[in-house]
């Protein structure tokens, strides 16, 4: 079932806020100011329903959305250095918005935009499409980029995000959704006594400025070995280098692919409420970030003071910074070609 109500106003247009339910009790909700999912209600083992997503109870609060809570994220998700990449022999000069470098698709990213929404329902479920056409040369970018985004919820439990672009001339594209999942209910403290498996057997490790280094380094022996179900808090605090940078996990691990397609990315278990989330995508990464920048200061839902680690997220995308690295896979979509790519979020019990 899917319902529209009015959630207040931008300068653009109205903004809508989509109910979107199926038949085994999850309830999520999505807006067209910055394609941002707002809620996440779903069960635990005991049939109790919780908000599983960090965020705000107005959209007063997502207008000042520093941590970019449940946004969609474009032209580029993560970091590109100095916010300059030359394409065809021609330098680009992207937004930098996080010193030294350009974050999230720059100053004005699609995590702030108002999007047209469209809400259907067919076979695979019941959602709603929102699309967005960012003109040639915003925040720096080549090319105008049409820009489509789907939010499918099925009766399996399955929140899917298809995410598709054609542009008019070469531009680098990564989109990816912003949600900050705790399993226990936002605001229900830290994530960690989460327990974690991530599908990746090497991570790219980072500079001072959680830039990539280059380096596609194993995981084994380090804590950022999660191939097997292992409990957050247990390594978040070693001594190690490149979580000193981070202040945390902040990281793209290069997730394990035997071919192209949906595959498992991650899994991740809430032991107390049994909540578990899978997450399969069809791209070659996943920034997995413990919300180390949070510090209390931002009144989320409810009055909820959101601390250092109140939640992970977990980032399908391709690598940060891949156009000023040829080793790693291509983020440039050319004129003719479309973007495509899709990552679904399946939540169960045990
Ligand atoms: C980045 C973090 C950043 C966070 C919120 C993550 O994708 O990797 O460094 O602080 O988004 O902006």
């Amino acid at each position: 079932m899917i319902r529209k109500q009015a959630f207040g106003a931008v300068p653009e247009g109205p903004v809508d806020l989509y109910t979107i339910t199926n038949s085994s009790g999850i309830e999520v909700h999505a807006m067209n100011y910055g394609g941002i999912i707002v809620s996440m209600r779903v069960p635990d083992n005991k049939g109790m329903t919780a908000d599983v997503a960090l965020g705000f109870d107005t959209l007063d609060g997502y207008l000042n959305n520093k941590p970019y809570f449940g946004a969609i994220i474009g032209r580029y998700g993560n970091r590109i250095a100095n916010g300059k990449f030359t394409l065809d022999g021609t330098e680009y000069q992207l937004a930098r918005n996080d010193s030294p470098n350009s974050l999230h698709g720059g100053i004005k990213g699609f995590d702030k935009v108002l999007w047209h929404g469209e809400h259907f329902g067919n076979n695979q479920g019941v959602g709603v499409t929102f699309t967005y056409t960012s003109k040639d040369g915003e925040e720096g970018y080549p090319g105008n980029l049409e820009t489509k985004v789907t939010y499918t919820l099925t009766d399996e439990n399955a929140l899917q995000i298809e995410y598709e672009a054609v542009t008019d001339k070469a531009t680098p594209v990564n989109l990816t959704n912003h949600s900050y999942f705790n399993l226990a209910g936002e605001g229900a403290g830290n994530i960690l006594k989460h327990q974690l498996m991530l599908n990746a057997e090497r991570f790219t490790p980072v500079d001072g400025t959680l830039i990539p280094t280059g380096e596609f380094r194993p995981v084994a022996r380090t804590p950022f070995d999660y191939t097997k179900p292992t409990t957050i808090g247990s390594q978040i605090d070693a001594d190690n280098k490149q979580l000193a940078i981070a202040h945390g996990y902040d990281h793209n691990f290069v997730l394990n692919r035997k071919r192209s397609g949906l595959e498992l990315a991650g899994r991740i278990h809430e032991l107390k409420t049994g909540r578990v989330l899978k997450v399969y995508t069809t791209e070659p990464g996943i920034q997995f970030y413990t919300g180390n920048f949070l510090d209390g200061t931002v009144a989320g839902k409810h009055g909820h003071a959101y601390d250092k680690h109140a939640a992970f997220c977990v980032e399908t995308q391709h690598f940060p910074d891949s156009p000023n690295h040829p080793n790693f896979p291509s983020t440039i979509l050319m004129p003719g070609q479309t973007y495509y790519s899709r990552t679904v979020y399946k939540f169960s019990t045990e």
